[in-house]
């Protein structure tokens, strides 16, 4: 009760000096003190403030509610004078100037009775009390403090560059590359929370305040791939949850350079002709520009003036005419792919170990810098016989015992006085050699031919020799021939 002895004068006085009243109420009137704690309105809707009108007994009544607002106690924002009236109903209301003209209302029917606002102003955040003077009981007061919502008024993207980028597509962006987008967003009471999206998704809610009241939401994207194209990235402030206020929101398209996927040739790989031309396809997809394609023989790149590369969808196609020769079964054959605009990074090296496309690894790298893949075609060149017949003479005193010998070389006479004549039967020429009757001929046949099967034989003078029954010694050499030429 001692409380009561203090009244109403006294903390009126000390209430101008008190700027916390709630916890001044709460130290020094708990019981004539009530809470409705925080309410939230949208600046520009419509909010009630509640205060209890509960009579302390029955035959108590109401002589006059004053609304006050922050740290001004003596000024009340809203009066109701119930004095001179029987009921509450029709006592006088006054509003201050704040509330001109008719922004507020109190309605004393509701339960819990409320100070109705509408429309909030951003000067309406505040505390506030309404205090109810009894007849009999003593003076209560109900507090409410009143957060006025200030959606946020613009929101930005972007790139690690500073260019801002707005509902728009951003990059093209290298694949592998990593990729930092900044959402901010200045204004709005409180500091809306900013959120990152993907395609309806959200994938990162952290958000970073600033002093002077910025926030900002930075999103990476690391090692941008194929998945990622067309991918649409939306940032979205909002302070304030409710149907009727949508979230402002801006966004970007992420636009990718994208690495060729796969490199196929074409053509069937068949056994190919020395000689005869050969139309050979070779197509490659996934590169976004359309990919170049280069066409290596053994290491060394074909120019060909007949490639057609065309880019339908995300395909690249391209053509071109080889003509094998006989030296070329076992070549390698390549088709080679890669992006134009991508230029080999350091980043995407080091990384190209970790398995994104099994085919495009740091090796892979050709002389302008690029990473490529390509298909490669073993050739298997097939080709008519290539002959050389070589004769040679010899001292037949020294080695009378190999004259019919035709097995191995191990066996061949050695001569010290040799012709070498070697005749190219695959372009005949005639060549004259003076011999000595008895004289022991070597006469050796180099034979180059795919596949290696061959049938042998000698003619003299459009008669076939029969091997067996001459003097000459007769080798036959297969497929040796790169080494006489
Ligand atoms: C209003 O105050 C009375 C007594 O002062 C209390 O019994 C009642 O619960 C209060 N009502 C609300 C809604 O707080
Ligand atoms: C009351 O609040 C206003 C602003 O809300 C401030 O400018 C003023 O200094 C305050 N007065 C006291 C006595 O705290
Ligand atoms: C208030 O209303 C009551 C009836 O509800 C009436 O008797 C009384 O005269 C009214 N007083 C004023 C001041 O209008
Ligand atoms: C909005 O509501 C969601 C869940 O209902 C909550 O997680 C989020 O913090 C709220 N945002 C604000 C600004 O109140
Ligand atoms: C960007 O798009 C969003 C919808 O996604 C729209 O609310 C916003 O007004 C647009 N911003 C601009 C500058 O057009
Ligand atoms: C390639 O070979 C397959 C069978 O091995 C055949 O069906 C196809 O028609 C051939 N394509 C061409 C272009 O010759
Ligand atoms: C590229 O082509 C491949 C194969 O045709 C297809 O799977 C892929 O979706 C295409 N990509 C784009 C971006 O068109
Ligand atoms: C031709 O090349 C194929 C494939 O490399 C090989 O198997 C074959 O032995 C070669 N033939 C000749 C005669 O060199
Ligand atoms: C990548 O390859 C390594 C072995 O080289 C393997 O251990 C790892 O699981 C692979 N990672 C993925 C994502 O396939
Ligand atoms: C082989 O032909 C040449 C000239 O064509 C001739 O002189 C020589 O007698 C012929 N030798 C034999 C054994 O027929």
């Amino acid at each position: 009760m001692f409380y009561v002895i203090l009244s109403v004068q006294f903390f009126s006085i000390l209430l101008i000096y008190i700027v916390d009243l709630h916890s001044f109420f709460k130290f020094f009137f708990p019981f004539y003190f009530l809470v409705y704690g925080e309410i939230k309105s949208l600046i520009g809707g419509r909010v009630e403030l509640p205060c209890n009108l509960t009579l302390p007994s029955s035959d108590d009544a109401i002589q006059l509610i004053f609304w006050h607002r922050g740290n001004n106690t003596r000024v009340p924002i809203y009066t109701v004078d119930g004095r001179a009236s029987q009921t509450l109903s029709n006592a006088t209301h006054f509003l201050s100037d704040i509330f001109q003209p008719n922004r507020a209302i109190f309605n004393l029917q509701s339960n819990p009775s409320k100070l109705i606002i509408d429309p909030v102003f951003e000067t309406d955040h505040n505390d506030y009390r309404c205090r109810v003077d009894f007849r009999w009981g003593r003076t209560i007061n109900s507090f409410v403090t009143l957060h006025v919502i200030v959606p946020p008024k613009k929101i930005t993207i972007r790139d690690q560059n500073g260019n801002y980028i707005e509902n728009s597509t951003i990059g093209p962006y290298d694949q592998n590359t990593d990729v930092i987008l900044t959402c901010e967003s200045n204004g709005g009471i409180p500091p809306p929370t900013l959120q990152w999206y993907k395609n309806g998704v959200m994938i990162d809610g952290s958000y970073i305040v600033s002093d002077n009241g910025l926030v900002s939401n930075e999103l990476i994207i690391y090692k941008i791939s194929t998945h990622d194209l067309y991918d649409k990235y939306v940032c979205q402030a909002g302070n304030y949850n409710s149907s009727s206020t949508i979230p402002i929101e801006a966004y970007v398209i992420l636009d990718i350079n994208l690495l060729p996927i796969d490199v196929q040739i074409l053509t069937n790989r068949t056994k190919l002709l020395a000689g005869r031309k050969i139309d050979i396809n070779c197509q490659t997809y996934g590169s976004k520009p359309a990919a170049i394609i280069k066409w290596f023989h053994n290491d060394k790149q074909l120019i060909t003036p007949n490639s057609i590369e065309s880019y339908e969808s995300n395909k690249t196609f391209s053509s071109i005419t080889f003509k094998p020769t006989v030296y070329d079964n076992g070549s390698l054959l390549k088709c080679r792919a890669y992006n134009p605009r991508i230029q080999l990074n350091k980043k995407f090296s080091t990384t190209t170990t970790t398995n994104t496309t099994a085919t495009i690894t740091a090796e892979n790298i050709d002389d302008e810098n690029r990473n490529y893949i390509e298909s490669i075609w073993r050739l298997e060149v097939l080709y008519s016989p290539q002959v050389i017949l070589r004769i040679r003479k010899f001292n037949n005193n020294n080695n009378n015992n190999d004259q019919h010998s035709m097995s191995s070389s191990s066996t061949l006479p050695t001569s010290t006085t040799t012709t070498i004549m070697p005749l190219s039967i695959s372009s005949p020429t005639t060549t004259m050699m003076v011999i000595n009757e008895q004289t022991t001929l070597l006469i050796e046949c180099f034979i180059n031919a795919n596949p290696s099967l061959v049938d042998v034989q000698i003619l003299h003078n459009s008669t076939i020799i029969q091997l067996n029954k001459q003097l000459a010694v007769f080798v036959v050499v297969v497929n040796v021939i790169e080494s006489l030429l």
